[in-house]
């Protein structure tokens, strides 16, 4: 049995050791933005911290050091830290209610745009790019709109550009569309072979992929729509703030701000928006 004593070390041991790991943590992310440019110190340290954690595991590496090491030396290391710390899980319609209030409560005020500037602001390998162009081009908006899609992963936007999607994923997508409103065929959008479906280029026709980090880079465009979906919930209060300055700015007046289903405003910027359908995260910007 441990005495009170051999407890009260194995606690300050402990505490040693987590101070240390947040030191290294600390050294890598300032060594990633030095060398590389990608800004990662404001995002959540416990999600982070799991991703560095399996990259030393499948490294082989038993100290952060260690994987630090790897970033100032080897200078295609960088990809895999960036592939781990993009966070990619999407899928097409997602939350298929948020497309459904979209589709009948914004497209009325699109309706009235002669030009319709959209940005999505992390949009992974594209699900939820493909899955708006489809929605305006039954709601006759396509032809007026320009889609821009943007992510800090430069191999998510090849990706993304493609359109191209594992065909195993079609079936729960096509469910998301119908719940979503779409009332066409589905399949009817694109082609496929054994194992992929190929969207119809026409989609793509007014899309624009580039690279843009939210955490370094500044306003490009100003936008009637911008959706940032399931990205926010990575960041620190500071950094999710300084990106709410930037869609301000990026947004036209009245324009329409949509987040991910857990993710809200926060509150210094609540006073320059109204709530617009709170329960799907849609925010218009105050005249
Ligand atoms: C979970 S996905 C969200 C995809 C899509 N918006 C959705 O809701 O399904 C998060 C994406 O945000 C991107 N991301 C993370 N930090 C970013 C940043 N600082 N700037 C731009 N994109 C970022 C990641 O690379 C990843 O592709």
């Amino acid at each position: 049995m441990s005495t009170y004593w051999e407890e009260e070390e194995a606690d300050l041991d402990d505490a040693r050791q987590d101070s240390l790991k947040q030191i290294e943590i600390d050294l890598l992310l300032e060594g990633i933005h030095r060398t590389h440019g990608f800004d990662f110190r404001h995002y959540l340290r416990s999600s982070l911290s799991r991703r560095i954690s399996h990259r030393m595991n499948v490294e082989g590496l038993s100290t952060i050091t260690a994987l630090l090491e790897k970033v100032l030396h080897e200078p295609k290391f960088i990809d895999k830290l960036l592939n781990d710390f993009s966070i990619k899980v999407t899928e097409m319609y997602r939350d298929p209610g948020f497309f459904l209030a979209f589709r009948r409560d914004v497209v009325p005020f699109l309706k009235e745009l002669p030009e319709i500037r959209i940005w999505h602001a992390g949009c992974a390998t594209g699900e939820e790019v493909y899955s708006m162009a489809i929605l305006l081009l039954e709601e006759g908006l396509l032809g007026k709109a320009r889609i821009y899609a943007t992510d800090m992963n430069e191999n998510l936007i090849a990706f993304a550009k493609q359109g191209k999607f594992p065909l195993k994923r079609m079936q729960s997508f096509t469910k998301n569309y119908l719940q979503a409103g779409g009332t066409k065929e589905f399949s009817s959008y694109y082609t496929t072979d054994h194992e992929h479906a190929y969207f119809h280029p026409y989609l793509k026709e007014n899309m624009m992929f580039a690279q843009h980090n939210l955490a370094t880079d500044r306003s490009f465009n100003e936008f009637h729509i911008i959706l940032c979906r399931n990205v926010l919930i990575y960041f620190d209060a500071d950094l999710q703030n300084r990106v709410h300055d930037l869609f301000i700015d990026s947004l036209s007046a009245s324009g329409f701000l949509c987040l991910g289903s857990m993710e809200s405003l926060i509150s210094a910027h609540k006073p320059q928006y109204e709530d617009f359908n709170a329960a799907e995260r849609i925010f218009r910007k105050s005249e």
